[in-house]
């Protein structure tokens, strides 16, 4: 029987993409679609402008929207997966736990709270037993367990591959596609002929959810890993993928070659959206590109290219889809893993 789960922010950019990954999922099954007061009420079809690269599903077209509220949402549903802007994600997501809901969200409110598991699968399985820590404390039913913002997710399972050789200093750069800021977030005027080397309060997202990722969980409480981090996030006119360039210093003499085989070789999850190979290392020095290698592992593998040794430690590149691996992706691997432990 297939697990029923409602999509909360449904309508846009990450949810079109969840309803587009949940639909053929033979573990899931959509039952509830929520948005804002303005799209409640209205049939799927009415209330979004559906973007992604394939027909919209012919049964959820015809489901209606509510609001996003646990009393709008069926009582047989088990797992909610979140795509709401963080500021509307920490005012209702509370309440879904306190309603008993587990929800997997990819809204960056909560995310280094120190009960709430920041978790990709393929790196940090084993913090999700923090959600004991949470139900404890926060004294609910439901769960609650978030994916790291897009641009930390496509090179931190790069570094989770060289821990082996002590990670002490990252630099990381990053060319950000469009699509990272939502449908209405950076205006065609501003980004065509043109790069932005700011977007707000993502540098900081990069540096800190990387080290909370790479932490260490003795069962009770989760240290944060000791490395420095530092980050610069571009935003440039690619509509999807997110293209890095990364500086790794290590306390261990660390090669090109060693770092593509540790690369290489860095396992995937027995899981079904988790690609096997999980970290895809390219030879041509020209790659990974966005056009060409966002949708390898079907948007959920990582691509690596031109690794070197260089004055600043190991340098190489890395991609992922934005919208997929870096964000409804990620919700859904962390929705099989929350089904696999258990927790629904
Ligand atoms: N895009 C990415 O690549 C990416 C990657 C990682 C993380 N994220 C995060 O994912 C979340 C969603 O991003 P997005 O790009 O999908 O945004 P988006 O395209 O703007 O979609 C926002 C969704 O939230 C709903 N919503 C807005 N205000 C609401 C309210 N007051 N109450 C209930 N629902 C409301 C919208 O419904 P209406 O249609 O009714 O307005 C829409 O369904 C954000 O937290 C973002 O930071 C995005």
């Amino acid at each position: 029987m297939a697990v029923r789960v409602g999509v909360l922010g449904a309508t846009g950019a990450v949810g079109q993409r969840l309803i587009q990954l949940l639909e053929p999922h033979p573990e899931f099954e959509i039952a509830a679609l929520t948005a804002s007061e303005s799209s409640a009420g209205k049939t799927y079809r009415q209330a979004a402008k559906w973007r992604v690269d394939s027909p919209i599903p012919q049964e959820i077209a015809e489901m209606t929207v509510t609001a996003t509220d646990p009393d709008e949402v069926p009582n047989d549903v088990d797992l909610i997966f979140s795509s709401l802007p963080s500021s509307v994600g920490a005012a209702v997501e509370p309440g879904f736990c306190e309603a008993g809901y587990v929800v997997s969200s990819n809204s960056s409110n909560g995310r280094m709270d120190d009960d709430i598991p920041l978790v990709i699968p393929e790196v940090n399985a084993e913090h999700l037993d923090l959600l004991e820590v949470q139900r404890d404390r926060r004294g609910w039913d439901g769960a609650m367990v978030k994916n790291p913002n897009c641009s930390t997710i496509t090179f931190v399972p790069t570094l989770a591959a060289l821990t082996d050789f002590g990670l002490e200093k990252v630099h990381v750069s990053t060319l950000q596609a469009v699509s990272g800021a939502g449908y209405d977030g950076v205006s065609s005027m501003e980004i065509i002929d043109n790069a932005i080397p700011y977007i707000g309060g993502e540098a900081d997202k990069l540096e800190t959810e990387s080290r909370k990722l790479l932490g260490d969980f003795d069962g009770a409480e989760l240290s944060h890993n000791s490395m420095d981090v530092a980050a610069s996030c571009n935003r440039i006119p690619t509509i999807d993928g997110h293209l890095e360039n990364v500086w790794v210093e290590t306390e261990e003499e660390l090669t090109a070659d060693a770092a593509a085989e540790a690369m290489r070789e860095y396992p995937s999850l027995d899981l079904r959206s988790s690609p096997d190979p999980l970290i895809h290392v390219f030879e041509e020095p020209d790659r990974p590109q966005p056009r060409m290698d966002r949708t390898l592992g079907g948007g959920m593998a990582i691509a690596a290219g031109g690794l070197q040794e260089s004055p600043f430690g190991l340098q190489y590149n890395c991609l992922a889809h934005n919208t997929i691996r870096g964000a409804a992706g990620a919700s859904v691997l962390n929705g099989e893993l929350l089904l696999e432990n258990g927790y629904i």
